[in-house]
């Protein structure tokens, strides 16, 4: 790697902040600071992991041609839910995190049920594993997440009371999200809060910690996780808000309702998260373009957190269902990358051997779905160039958030 090109990968990376808030310009810049003038990714390999030989037919996607090195000439930060033990056992997956992602966020390590082996203990091994790769890798980290009413450890049901729920939340917040400060390009504060279906004029999920907290509990958090972090960016994460349909359209109405209760009242919040697990072959378009416009006119960013796309309707053919799930990549991503309030794209795994759909709602053939952009060999899939190209369709738009 030549002096030229380690300059060209800079500007680089200075052209991915123009399109960010101030907070993340200030987050950005402390990192180009202490960055010198080799930024890994866009070209560069570290030693040891292995490069060119990864590199797959058809087309080349390594380098300069990476999604990570496109996402940041387009202005976007991308990248992938990323397992710790994986990112240390497996050099291929490791090589490929590196080399495709300048954003990673923890699949399951930063949650509750993972951080807290018990009610007065933490244990931060794996997520300190994801920490040091991304530091050492030149990537922001998203943390996910800080609420949320699956993955809570088994203690928590019968030690979680209205008298203690409250503090029980703060502390959680305080000590983790307090112990990586300074460090996490954003974090989800809540996730998944709004369950329309539940019934409540407010839109919120029956969930424990509504029962426990109270209805201010979405407050309580992120007013927590700023004093916690005042640099990260706090998000609200959800799914079921993508589609054109009636239950998303109602859950979307609801996610605004309470983005627009937090405003008035003055909660801090910079994010929303469009999770974005989606089918191949369904309809995505007006009602998801509105909602980003009305998120965008209260001033917050979106990031699709948490995407990939199911073929669970689609037959049994494995070409047509890559095809099908490869064109779904592109036409979603080229809708939504074409507003400018959206700034960041992380993809639900990395291949589709690990891919948690096969552990949820399976296909009727029975067979395991292929919704990620590797496959279970960790070979790129069609996926790659299609997310690739409506990355590089996008940088008409950069810079106006
Ligand atoms: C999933 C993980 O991928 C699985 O490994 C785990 O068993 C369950 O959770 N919405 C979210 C993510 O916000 O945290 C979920 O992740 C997927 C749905």
């Amino acid at each position: 790697m030549n002096e030229t090109s380690s300059v060209v990968r800079d500007v680089r990376g200075g052209e991915s902040l123009r399109g960010t808030s101030r907070r993340h310009m200030l987050l950005g810049a402390t990192a180009a600071m202490g960055s010198a003038w080799l930024l890994p990714g866009c070209g560069f390999r570290s030693g040891g992991v292995p490069g060119p030989a990864l590199a797959p037919s058809p087309g080349d996607i390594w380098g300069t041609a990476s999604l990570r090195c496109h996402a940041a000439a387009s202005g976007l930060l991308a990248g992938f839910a990323v397992v710790p033990w994986l990112l240390r056992n497996n050099a291929t997956y490791a090589a490929i995190v590196q080399e495709q992602a300048n954003l990673i966020v923890a699949e399951n390590a930063m949650k509750w049920e993972s951080l807290r082996p018990s009610a007065t203990t933490y244990n931060f091994d794996s997520a300190d594993v994801l920490l040091s790769f991304a530091e050492q890798g030149r990537m922001k980290i998203r943390g996910h997440n800080l609420l949320w009413h699956r993955q809570l450890p088994a203690w928590f049901s019968s030690v979680a009371t209205q008298a203690n729920a409250r503090q029980l939340l703060e502390s959680h917040i305080e000590t983790v999200a307090g112990r990586y400060a300074g460090r996490m390009h954003s974090w989800d504060v809540v996730n998944e809060a709004i369950q329309v279906s539940d019934g409540r004029p407010d839109g919120l999920r029956d969930s424990p910690w509504l029962r426990l907290v109270g209805d201010d509990y979405v407050e309580v958090a992120f007013r927590a996780a700023r004093k916690a972090d005042p640099q990260a960016l706090l998000t609200y994460n959800d799914y079921g808000i993508e589609a054109e349909n009636a239950q998303d359209e109602a859950k979307r109405q609801a996610v605004l309702l309470m983005l627009r209760r937090m405003r008035t009242r003055r909660v801090p919040i910079d994010a929303v998260g469009v999770q974005s697990h989606i089918s191949a072959g369904a309809k995505y378009g007006a009602g998801l373009m509105r909602f980003i416009t009305s998120v965008r006119e209260l001033d917050l960013q979106v990031f699709v957190t948490e995407m990939d796309v199911n073929d669970r309707n689609l037959g049994s053919a494995v070409e047509e269902r890559d095809a099908a799930v490869a064109q779904t990549y592109h036409e979603y991503l080229h809708l939504v990358l074409s507003h400018p309030a959206v700034t960041a794209v992380v993809f639900w795994g990395v291949s589709d051997r690990d891919t948690w759909l096969n552990h949820e709602d399976s296909r009727a053939d029975g067979r395991p779905e292929r919704p990620l952009l590797f496959d279970a060999n960790l070979k790129p899939k069609q996926d790659v160039f299609a997310v690739r190209n409506a990355f590089d369709r996008r940088t008409g738009s950069k810079g106006r958030v």
